[in-house]
């Protein structure tokens, strides 16, 4: 994820170009840098650091003009150095570029744009598109139909925006999957990610959807479709926020934020590129023995993984939590160190991987942070590109590094022949189907969920049952709980409560059971015997469950029906929204709860 900003006015736009950006900084931080338009061509400064240290040795606001872009950096191809900042230029210098997304095809553009002679300068995937942009200028003599010439060319997500010596007093941008909201000022029209870029100078604002382009100049703007480029009618939206509720997309708290955001981040996984899936499984299905290894949420993450590789690829892969790793593991030159982390410095799953390469095992790791020491130290990183968690609970970030793990156990599974070439391609279609499963569940969902936790928000001691893969959501769900509600809630496998727990159950001993569909007759039927057992003692059970309304439950929540490949995932998304309702009613500081931080560097 990167902030993006673009100014067309009729007067010098250097100071309000830079307040744009710096209004950007939580969307990405790793480098910043800006394009004028100024009567010699197009002037780029850019630069690693955040932006009062980019601006520090740039000097930002010196270039004077009236258009201009600026952008600030969250890498995901590519490593955080002054080349692979954006913006990026095309070979003759004449367009400019800042994008938000990813470029799936980019390696195969390259490819192309190098063989017809055109020289890259950056590692990243942007770069590919003023180049394109400059190739179809050359055919058409005409900004515009090269634009749209370009976006048949691109495939991945973006928002993007470009200045071009072509045509100064204009900037063009596009949305497809990532945010892109124009603002409406007097004199001078805006561009950005985010509202919260430009809201000190208008608030008047034009929201561009998937598929849409614009044009700005200062006085006017025109959106158009990218497929058939006609012209679309869009009313000018007043907002009211504040500043600082804009800054969370106007949502009250950044983890309400990163919940919605993972229709998106969902999608982002599923389109890293295959290749990478691939190199992950092949080195799975050659190790003699994989460990999934993670902490907190990195855990659970391992071990809703660890169900999907037994069920999917027929291969049982240990579960280690990082700071126990060294206490238990039986490390070799065969064996592969696979860990998921957030941030990528997590010190437990950091030690964890040097002394597993230390006893020569090879690694690899999910993680979000690009450059971060776990990317740069594992054989394989795989960047999942989720965006700036700013919360201190892992949400979006979670739910990725699960697609990607569930990606990866589907390819093993083929290559184990665990899967047929059949039900392999159906799980990859249900698989496409989970972004507007969390969708539905966000749209339809909240408001019950938020009900019951309303209700029940005083309630101190809480389990969380499920069983197979439902266990694993159900214990991450519960860490979510303890967290930000500061309520005792202990995530269990259904049978095993039976083997002690069982005792705890009264009326003030709440339970929340993650349901399986009852597709799945035995874990389902074990599960509801479970529910029973509760109810038996006078405990309360909160249903989270999919099919018709069931008067076991005390209180339910009624998920879609979906695939069961699928199906935990929008339970997980339910367990975070029952958290975060329940900490809102108590009152918790929800972005940064006691005793926590985001990112743990210490033993
Ligand atoms: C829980 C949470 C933590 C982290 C854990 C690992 O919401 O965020 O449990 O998951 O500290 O952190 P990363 O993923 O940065 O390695």
């Amino acid at each position: 994820m990167c902030g993006i900003v673009g100014i067309v006015s009729n007067s010098n736009i250097s100071d309000r170009l830079f307040r744009c950006i710096k209004n950007l900084e939580y969307r990405g931080y790793d480098s910043c840098g800006l394009a004028m338009l100024t009567p010699s061509g197009i002037e780029v400064r850019k630069n690693v650091g955040s932006v009062d240290d980019v601006n520090a040795v740039e000097h930002l606001t010196e270039p004077q003009g009236s258009t201009g872009l600026a952008h600030t950096r969250w890498a995901t191809h590519g490593g955080v150095t002054q080349i692979n900042s954006h913006p990026h230029l095309s070979g003759d210098g004449a367009f400019a570029v800042i994008h938000n997304g990813i470029i799936s095809n980019y390696r195969e553009l390259k490819e192309e744009l190098s063989a017809s002679g055109h020289t890259f300068v950056s590692q990243t995937d942007t770069e590919v598109i003023p180049h394109v942009l400059q190739d179809e200028f050359e055919k058409e003599q005409d900004v515009e139909r090269a634009m749209f010439k370009t976006f048949k060319r691109l495939k991945g997500t973006y928002a993007f925006a470009f200045v071009t010596t072509h045509a100064p007093r204009q900037i063009f941008c596009a949305r497809k999957e990532s945010p892109l909201v124009l603002g409406i000022g007097q004199n001078s029209t805006f561009l950005a990610s985010d509202i919260n870029s430009f809201i000190e100078y208008t608030r008047d604002i034009v929201i561009l959807n998937d598929d849409e382009y614009a044009i700005i100049s200062d006085d006017t703007y025109a959106i158009k479709h990218v497929q058939t480029g006609e012209r679309i009618n869009r009313k000018v939206q007043h907002i009211t926020w504040s500043a600082a509720a804009a800054q969370k997309g106007g949502f009250p708290t950044f983890m309400l934020k990163e919940i919605h955001e993972q229709p998106g981040t969902v999608k982002t996984a599923l389109n890293i590129p295959q290749e990478e899936i691939t190199t992950l499984a092949r080195m799975i299905h050659d190790s003699e023995r994989t460990y999934l290894v993670g902490v907190g949420t990195t855990y659970y993450v391992s071990l809703t993984a660890h169900y999907y590789f037994a069920q999917l690829a027929g291969k049982f892969l240990p579960v280690v939590s990082s700071d126990e790793f060294e206490y238990s593991a039986e490390v070799n030159e065969r064996t592969l160190f696979l860990c998921c982390s957030q941030s990528g410095e997590t010190y437990d799953t950091l030690k964890a991987l040097r002394f597993a390469k230390k006893r020569g095992a090879k690694s690899a790791a999910v993680v979000n942070v690009v450059g971060s020491s776990i990317s740069r130290e594992v054989d394989h990183a795989i960047m999942q590109s989720s965006g700036p968690e700013i919360c201190v609970l892992s949400t979006k970030a979670a739910i990725s590094q699960m697609v990607v793990l569930l990606r990866t156990a589907l390819e093993v599974g083929r290559l184990n022949d665990t899967l047929s070439e059949e039900q392999y391609q159906t799980h990859q279609h249900e698989l496409q189907q989970l972004p507007d499963g969390i969708q539905w569940v966000l749209n339809r969902r909240l408001s019950r969920i938020q009900e019951i936790a309303n209700a029940h928000a005083p309630i101190k001691n809480w389990l969380f049952l499920g069983r197979g893969v439902y266990m694993a959501i159900g214990m991450e769900a519960a860490l979510k709980m303890k967290e930000v509600t500061y309520q005792h809630a202990e995530g269990m496998a259904g049978g095993f409560m039976k083997h002690g727990t069982i005792s705890l159950i009264d009326k003030e001993m709440f339970t929340q059971v993650f349901v399986p569909p009852a597709s799945q007759t035995d874990l389902y039927e074990s599960t509801m015997s479970n529910v029973e057992e509760v109810k038996a003692r006078g405990g309360f059970v909160v249903g989270f469950h999919f099919g018709a309304s069931d008067p076991k439950f005390n209180a339910e929540v009624i998920f879609p029906d979906v695939p069961p490949l699928i199906a935990p995932l929008l339970q997980l998304v339910g367990g975070q929204l029952f958290a975060y309702y329940s900490a809102v009613k108590l009152g918790r500081n929800i972005d940064k709860p006691r005793s926590l931080a985001k990112s743990v560097t210490v033993a």
